[in-house]
């Protein structure tokens, strides 16, 4: 159902891949609560995933970056500016990979090489965006940032590997650049930190579908889907939430706080 919530506002979304994707679900609700995008993915991302297709069903151009690269940045925040009439409002950052990961590498036994790259794809990409738009002037006052993380950046979940150090980085990441932005434009930084869901990065992680179940059981609402995470993060967008910044806000159906959950190990609920 349309609120327009983002109505007359201009967005990027990062890291649509196919329809399993967050993001897809992101650029999708925001089209709906009335907001303009530009979508953007890797350059190799456009030509293996269908971000053309969700370009096409959203009337939003697909303009290629990869995170990790200036040039690419400010080409893409200085066209966006262009293609939607102004400054941008809101910018989802949904971007992870780790090679170790990929490549099923240990956690005690890394590639530090690859963790370098690890680290600037799913986090440093996150300052470089922020740093870039800061530059340019491209986010206008009051706007949005968001990133996607989980709870693996504060607690142990074995089969998450490197990417929990890279998850760590990018919330302090939220945080810091979240005050000299606030200072500066009144520009609000946030990470939601979500429930496991079925995409493409998501099922690399060992032993994931296992996990899956776990959390279902494990949380009261049971696992936010990715739909409810796009809804989530279309509030934050909005001019509602506009005081909630540099913050780490879970949208995991309460997993978070649980310390036990009898469903768990099968007993009954008092
Ligand atoms: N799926 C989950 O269980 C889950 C849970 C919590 C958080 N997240 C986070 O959500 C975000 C989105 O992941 P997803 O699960 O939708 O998977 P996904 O595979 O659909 O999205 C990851 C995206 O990152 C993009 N990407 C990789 N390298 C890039 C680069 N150099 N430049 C630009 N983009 C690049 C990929 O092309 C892809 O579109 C990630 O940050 C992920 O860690 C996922």
């Amino acid at each position: 159902m349309s609120y327009n919530l983002l109505q007359g506002k201009r967005g990027i979304i990062f890291g649509a891949l196919d329809e399993n994707s967050i993001a897809w679900q992101v650029a999708e609700c925001c089209h709906e609560q009335g907001a303009q995008l530009v979508l953007t993915n890797a350059p190799v991302a456009l030509r293996f995933g269908k971000i053309q297709e969700l370009g096409e069903k959203l009337g939003a151009e697909v303009i290629p970056a990869d995170a990790t690269k200036l040039e690419d940045l400010d080409n893409l925040l200085l066209k966006s500016m262009e293609i939607l009439g102004g400054k941008i409002d809101f910018i989802l950052h949904s971007i992870g990979m780790s090679i170790n990961v990929r490549k099923k590498r240990a956690y005690t036994d890394l590639n530090h090489d690859w963790s370098l790259k690890s680290i600037d794809i799913s986090a440093l990409s996150f300052h470089k965006v922020l740093q870039q738009a800061m530059k340019h002037d491209a986010i206008s006052d009051g706007g949005s940032v968001l990133a996607l993380t989980y709870i693996a950046a504060q607690r142990v979940f074995p089969g998450y590997n490197e990417m929990a150090e890279s998850k760590a980085l990018l919330e302090s990441i939220a945080r810091s650049f979240g005050y000299h932005y606030a200072v500066k434009k009144n520009v609000r930084i946030n990470t939601v930190s979500q429930s496991p869901t079925q995409t493409t990065a998501g099922s690399g992680i060992k032993g994931f579908s296992d996990f899956f179940d776990y959390a279902e059981k494990m949380s009261p609402l049971g696992n936010a889907d990715a739909r409810s995470c796009a809804e989530y993060c279309v509030t934050l967008f909005s001019d509602l939430t506009r005081m909630v910044t540099m913050q780490n806000l879970y949208h995991d159906g309460g997993f978070s706080s649980v310390g036990m959950n009898p469903a768990v190990i099968g007993l009954e609920d008092e």
